[in-house]
Parts: C-alpha cells; structure tokens; sequence
C-alpha cells in the first residue's frame, strides 16, 4: 500500500533532496508537487523544482502556487541556498509546470482521490492554507499534514520563529485549525539530522547518478551552522518519517502559531506537557535515529537516474 501525498515545497537545497528522496521512495505516490516562494523567489523554486523532476526523470507534474503569503510578502534566504536556491549548483533545465494553480490542483486532488491523501508541507504553507480555505469540507479526504515547520524553543529566522512559520503564521494557524492531524518536524527534530563533512562522503560513495551528485553538490554548499556542529537537513525529514517512521519518536500535543505584529510573530507554542488543556490538534517528532536517516537518504537517492 502507497501513501498518496501532495508535497509542497519553496525549493531551496533541503527542500531538492527531501523531493529526491520522496521521488525515490516506493513507499509514496507523490501525485503532485506544488511550490511557493520563501527560499527564494517563485520564479527560482518553480524552475529549482522543475530540473529536479526532470533530472530524476520523475512525470510527478509541478505546480505554480504563491509567490507571497496570505498577508504581506515573503521573505527569502539566499544566505543558506543562494541566490538560485540551490547554492549556484546549476542543472540542466527542467520542463514546464502544469497548467493549473497549485490551490486549485490541491482541491482538486483531494476532492477526486480515491483515498485520504497526506499533505507535506516543507514551506510556508500559503497553497496548502489556500486549498482549505477555499474548500474547507476537503479536509475530510487529509489523512495528516506533515510539516517541517517550528520550534518548541528558540527560531532559525527570528529569536522565536522558525523561517517556514514566520513566512506565512496566518497559513500555518489555518492548518492547525482544520482539525486534521498536523504533525512537526521542529527545528529541535531536524537539528539532529546533521549533515557533516564525513556524512557528505559517505553519501556521495554510494552510487554514480546524476541525481545522487547533485544532492550532494548541493548540500555541500550550505554553509556551516552558527549554532550546530554540522548543517540540519530540515525537509526531508518529514519524508523519512513518512517512509520510515520507526526512525523516530513522536508525541501527541497542542499547537499554536503566534500571530501577533511584535518579536513573538510565527513563533509555534508547541504544548508538549498538555500544560494548555487545549485539544491535542498535532504531533511533534521528538527524536530521530540520525544514522539510520542518513542511510535510507543514501540508499534511496543512489537508486534515482
Ligand atoms: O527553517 C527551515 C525551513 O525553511 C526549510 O524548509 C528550509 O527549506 C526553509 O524553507
Ligand atoms: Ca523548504
């Protein structure tokens, strides 16, 4: 059995390997990938996206989505991904997206799927936020959201906000209010998927694809981390939990998003110790089982063209 899921991305370097690795990943049928800025500008993630596709000879269509969030404008991050989002790694260019807005593809999928369909969200959420808004009855056919977004503690973009929750809060509040699970990949979760130089070489031995030396290309042009002894890879491991989900621990808890125009804006108050009371709309993915993570992305990207 498949999981159908709907991957939504602002591709930049972690968001290219965790959509080699769900392309890669039999467990998963990506029906579609929709894309937003946040990273960089739409017109880089879009076309990030569609080499890709292409370079993992991958027919999953691409869609164009938002190139803002729901209130005011995105912004980027070219200090980790480069001004091209891929840390100037160039690919030979991809194809051209669907002809169909990513929120319309979004309803459209899940108000046709034969089955409940996962979204994964590895961005801010603005085209996931806009398909329920629009539709809202569609989150009957959701079976979870999977977000690499927020932090119990401190934030990646601000002092109190991770990048993915202070691009769009409003987009991230309507999820965890669509009363489908939402389950957290944080910062805490990701920050044990550290990407070192040994790592990098492990990786890069285990096969001789395009895809794989490109992966690998790319990551090792994200700068090292102030805060931690290697580099997180964030998105794909909202991948890894889908397809290997022993790799981790995880605790059922109540979500939200700060929403407010000071210092505290995006910042996720994640109530791991149900302090709150409030219902238990979330999960959040506590620990990860970094070296079996970094085996699995091996495996799987070494097997793409
Ligand atoms: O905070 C990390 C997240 O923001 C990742 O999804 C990265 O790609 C950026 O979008
Ligand atoms: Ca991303």
């Amino acid at each position: 059995m498949t999981i159908p899921i709907i991957l939504d991305c602002d591709t930049g370097t972690d968001d290219a390997l965790a959509i080699l690795l769900a392309l890669a990943s039999p467990e998963l049928d990506v029906l579609a990938i929709t894309v937003a800025g946040g990273n960089v500008g739409l017109d880089r993630t879009l076309a990030n996206t569609l080499a890709l596709t292409k370079l993992a000879r991958s027919t999953v269509p691409v869609y164009q989505g938002a190139d803002r969030p729901l209130l005011g404008s995105f912004f980027n991050e070219p200090r980790i991904h480069g001004i091209d989002g891929l840390g100037g790694i160039v690919l030979p260019d991809g194809g051209q997206p669907a002809p169909e807005i990513a929120s319309d593809a979004i309803r459209r999928i899940l108000r046709t799927a034969p089955e409940p369909v996962t979204l994964v969200g590895i961005a801010p959420v603005t085209n996931l936020a806009l398909a329920l808004m629009t539709e809202p009855a569609l989150t009957a056919n959701i079976a979870q959201i999977v977000l690499m977004s927020g932090a119990w503690a401190e934030g990646n973009a601000t002092p109190a906000a991770e990048f993915n929750a202070l691009n769009d809060p409003e987009a991230l509040a309507v999820l965890l209010a669509c009363g489908r699970p939402v389950v957290f990949a944080t910062l805490e979760l990701t920050a044990q998927a550290l990407v070192t130089p040994e790592r990098l070489g492990v990786l890069r031995a285990l096969g001789t694809g395009l895809c794989l030396a490109a992966a690998c290309d790319i990551q090792a042009s994200v700068p090292p981390s102030r805060r931690l002894p290697g580099a997180p890879l964030h998105d794909p491991c909202t991948i890894a939990w889908l397809t290997r989900p022993e790799l981790f621990t995880s605790r059922a808890c109540s979500a939200r998003v700060d929403l407010g125009p000071g210092i505290g804006r995006g910042r996720t108050v994640i109530d791991r110790w149900n302090r709150t009371g409030d219902a238990l709309n979330a999960v959040v993915l506590e620990t990860l089982d970094a070296d079996g993570f970094f085996t699995l992305l091996g495996e799987r990207v070494a097997m793409l063209p």
